[in-house]
C-alpha cells in the first residue's frame, strides 16, 4: 500500500507515524507531506529516513491512502485532489464529519457504515470517540433518554502550539509571566494561561452559548450512534498535557441495572474498566496516555433515581482521540478487503 500522511509533523501525525511502525498494513511507501515551512524536513521511518513534501496536488499522485492530520482548510482544499488521483482519505478534521454521506467511524461503534463506494471517512472529534464508545454499549441494554457530559481537556488538543506555551508557562511559572497567545484560541482576541487554570472554553462560541466542540460532541454523537437522544456538554480545557478525561450520566428511559451494564463495560476488548473505589482504582489520564484503549471506571447509578448513570471515562486524545482510531479504520478496510488494497 502506498500511504500519505497530511500533516505528518503535528502531534497527530507525529503519532501516526509510530503506530504506523507496528500496523499489519502492507506498506511500500510512506509519503510524508506538509506545510511549506516543513518541506526537506527528514522524520525516521523504520529506520529510514523520509522527506517531507511540501503540500501541493502533485504530491497525491500514486496513493491509495491517505490520512489527513492537518486541519479543516486543509482538508477542504486538498481532500478532493486526493480522490480525484484515486486515493481513499481517513481526515481527522472537522470539514467534512457531519457531511450526510460521509460515513463518521469508530470502530468499535459503526464500521458497518464504510462501503467500497465512499472515498472519503471521517475521523470523529477526540471528545466524541471516547464517549461514543461507552454510550453505543449501554444503548444496547437500555435506551438511552439522555447524556450530560463535562469534559477535561488535555492541552495537547490544542496542537503543538498550545503545548509549547504551556510547557514555557510551566518552566518559567516562579520567574517570569509568560503573555497567553494560544489558548483557549488561536485567532481570539482574549487569550487565558493555561497553567494553575481551568478553562470553559474550547474553540469558539457559537450564536446558542455552546462552543464549537461542545456542540462537535453532541452533533457527532447522535450521527454515530444513529440516535437523536437529548446530549449536553461543557468542554473545558484543563493543565493536563495529554489525555482527555470525561464525567458523564445518562439518563435512560427504563431502570438501570448496574450488573448489566458492568458485564456490557467488560465484553468491549478496547475499553477497559478500571473500577475498584476501595483501592483508589479509577481511569487517569496518566493511566491512559500512550494507550489506544478507552479507559471507565467511578460507574455508579444516581442516588436518587433508578434510571440514572454515572461514570468517568479516559482516552489518549492523540491516540484513541486520533491517530488510533484512524489506523483502526484503515486496518478494518484492509482486513474486510473493502477497496482491494
Ligand atoms: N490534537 C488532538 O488531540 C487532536 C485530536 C483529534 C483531532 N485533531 C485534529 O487533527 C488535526 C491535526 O491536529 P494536531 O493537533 O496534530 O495539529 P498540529 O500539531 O498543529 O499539526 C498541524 C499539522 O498540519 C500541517 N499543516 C499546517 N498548515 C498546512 C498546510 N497549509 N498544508 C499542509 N499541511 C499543513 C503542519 O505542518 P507544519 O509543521 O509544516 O506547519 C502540521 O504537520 C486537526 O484538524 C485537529 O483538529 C487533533
Amino acid at each position: 500500500m502506498r500511504i500519505g500522511i497530511v500533516g505528518a509533523t503535528g502531534i497527530v501525525g507525529t503519532k501516526l507515524i509510530q503506530l504506523l511502525e507496528k500496523t499489519h498494513l502492507p506498506i511500500t511507501e510512506l509519503r510524508l507531506i506538509a506545510s511549506v515551512h516543513s518541506s526537506g524536513k527528514l522524520i525516521i521511518f523504520k529506520e529510514k529516513l523520509l522527506e517531507v513534501y511540501k503540500i501541493s496536488a502533485e504530491v497525491f499522485d500514486n496513493l491509495d491512502l491517505v490520512f489527513f492530520m492537518a486541519s479543516s482548510d486543509v482538508a477542504k482544499e486538498y481532500v478532493d485532489v486526493a480522490i480525484s488521483k484515486g486515493a481513499v482519505v481517513i481526515d481527522n478534521s472537522s470539514a467534512f464529519r457531519m457531511k450526510e454521506n460521509v460515513p463518521l467511524v469508530v470502530p468499535e461503534v459503526n464500521q458497518e457504515v464504510i462501503t467500497k463506494n465512499d472515498r472519503l471517512i471521517a475521523n470523529p472529534n477526540c471528545s466524541t470517540i471516547q464517549l461514543v464508545v461507552p454510550l453505543y454499549l449501554l444503548s444496547k441494554i437500555n435506551q438511552i433518554k439522555r447524556v450530560d457530559v463535562s469534559t477535561y481537556q488535555a492541552v495537547s488538543g490544542a496542537g503543538k502550539e498550545a503545548i509549547d506555551e504551556f510547557i514555557e508557562q510551566i518552566k518559567n511559572y516562579e520567574t517570569k509571566k509568560v503573555k497567553p497567545q494560544i489558548l483557549p484560541v488561536k485567532d481570539e482576541l482574549v487569550h487565558y494561561e493555561i497553567i494553575n487554570n481551568a478553562i470553559p472554553q474550547i474553540d469558539v462560541f457559537e450564536n446558542n452559548n455552546y462552543t464549537k466542540e461542545e456542540m462537535k460532541v453532541i452533533h457527532e454523537s447522535q450521527k454515530i450512534l444513529n440516535k437523536k437522544m437529548q446530549i449536553s456538554c461543557t468542554a473545558v480545557r484543563i493543565p493536563v498535557l495529554n489525555g482527555h478525561s470525561e464525567s458523564v450520566t445518562v439518563t435512560f428511559e427504563n431502570e438501570v441495572s448496574l450488573n448489566l451494564v458492568k458485564e456490557a463495560f467488560n465484553e468491549e476488548k478496547n475499553l477497559i474498566v478500571l473500577d475498584d473505589p476501595k483501592n483508589q482504582v479509577y481511569p487517569l489520564a496518566k493511566i491512559a496516555n500512550g494507550k489506544n484503549e478507552v479507559f471507565i471506571g467511578r460507574v455508579r447509578k444516581d442516588i436518587y433515581a433508578n434510571n440514572i448513570l454515572h461514570f468517568f471515562v479516559v482516552a489518549d486524545n492523540l491516540l484513541k482521540g486520533a491517530a488510533a482510531n484512524a489506523l483502526q479504520i484503515a486496518e478494518k478496510c484492509y482486513s474486510e478487503k473493502i477497496y482491494g488494497w
